[in-house]
């Protein structure tokens, strides 16, 4: 029987609730929340037993269990020092830490203690994710020389966000999230996919912005990034993060034979495609018709679409403890966990300054054409 113990039981821990209802070997051993009302709903819900203090969960847990961290990202730090502290490995949701320097901390303390320590998403782990660097890998597009990647969510501050519940009645944490920002929440949803196909990135190149001022939460959060990555093997990827232009999740990897593509970043069961580069009638193009790619043979278990998402988020701390039992490395790494939390504070704290270059030159706005005033 493999244990955890689940601190923070708001919007997403509902989730890991439907994904570990795919494993039933996992049981979860107690659950605190700070907020009374919420950790008596929760628990109501999902029949599972709610503990009397964050002490009194982190001793329910026979040692070396499974912490999960699913609280707002400014406990993360808290909540994965105390868990560590108290002998056990922690899978913490996304960001590691606010900061690297809380980061590293964590890095250091689960090294020094010799416990796993990863981080969210574990999309990577998923059969999308994995079926697309496998196709990169197999150099079904050629060699590829760059990625384009988008995590756009719409125009989220004009959604009806006050109607998202999660299943146990928790609201959607609208001020949280976009006090943290659409970059430190999502990035990581691209980012570790792109880590695990080429590897980690030597520099970034990038651009934050607060262009939405008067949402909800501290108004000077960006909720749009672009960044280019240069990766340590050669590699160079663009990533897009925002919470304003359409909803568009498309990741495409370009190489000398076609591109690689999928429309879908929520959905391990989301299928990449290749379009094979062709020249018709002297024209250059790729294939209007993706051939599909499929890994061969069963993958893992998957969770049907609720909301946005159709992901099973349990794959990460089952990834943990298939390591522990097997005695093998964890793919989730603490390394891991600290290059994304890196890559990803730099995208965000970006701002309009990182690698940029003051323009010397001016001109006036354009006027419309006469029939296009
Ligand atoms: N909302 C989503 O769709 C979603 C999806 C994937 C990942 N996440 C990540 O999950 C994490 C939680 O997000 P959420 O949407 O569930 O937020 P939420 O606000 O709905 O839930 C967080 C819960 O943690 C509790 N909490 C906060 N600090 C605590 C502490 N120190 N001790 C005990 N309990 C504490 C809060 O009371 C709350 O119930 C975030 O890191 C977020 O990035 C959210």
């Amino acid at each position: 029987m493999s244990e955890v113990v689940l601190i923070g039981a708001g919007f997403v821990a509902d989730l890991y609730m439907r994904s570990f209802a795919l494993y039933p070997e996992v049981k979860i051993r107690a659950v605190w929340d700070r907020d009374p009302a919420r950790l008596e709903a929760f628990c109501t819900h999902w029949s599972v037993p709610a503990a009397s203090s964050l002490e009194a969960a982190l001793t329910e847990g026979s040692a070396g269990c499974i912490v999960l961290n699913l609280t707002n990202p400014a406990s993360h730090f808290d909540v994965s020092t105390a868990a560590l502290t108290a002998g056990h490995h922690v899978y913490s949701e996304k960001p590691l830490g606010l900061s690297m320097a809380q980061a590293q901390a964590l890095h250091d303390q689960a090294a020094d203690a010799g416990l796993l320590l990863s981080s969210a998403p574990c999309s990577v782990l998923g059969e999308a994710a994995q079926t697309l660097i496998k196709a990169v890998r197999d150099e079904v597009c050629g060699i590829p020389r760059l990625v384009y990647a988008e995590l756009d969510d719409g125009f989220i501050p004009q959604a009806r966000y006050g109607d998202w519940l999660s299943d146990s009645g928790a609201p959607w944490p609208a001020r949280d999230e976009f006090e943290v920002g659409c970059t430190l929440e999502h990035a990581g949803y691209y980012l570790t996919w792109l880590i695990a196909a080429f590897g980690p990135v030597a520099r970034v190149v990038a651009a934050s912005a607060a262009v939405i001022p008067d949402k909800e939460g501290n108004p000077e959060t960006p909720d749009v990034s672009v960044a280019t990555l240069f990766f340590a093997s050669g590699m160079v990827a663009r990533l897009t993060c925002s919470i304003v232009a359409p909803h568009d999740h498309q990741i495409r990897v370009i190489g000398d034979a076609g591109v690689i593509e999928l429309k879908q970043a929520w959905d391990n069961d989301a299928k990449p495609r290749f379009r094979k580069r062709v020249t018709i009638r002297r024209r250059l193009m790729e294939l209007p018709v993706g051939r599909k790619l499929k890994i061969a043979g069963p993958t893992h278990p998957k969770v049907k679409r609720w909301g946005a998402a159709a992901m099973n988020f349990a794959l990460g701390p089952m990834e943990m403890l298939e390591a522990i039992e097997a005695g093998r490395p964890c793919r989730l790494s603490s390394d891991f966990a600290l290059h994304l939390n890196e890559v990803t504070l730099a995208i965000q704290n970006a701002g309009d300054t990182s690698g940029a270059q003051d323009m010397q030159t001016r001109c006036d706005a354009m006027e419309p054409m006469p029939w296009a005033r």
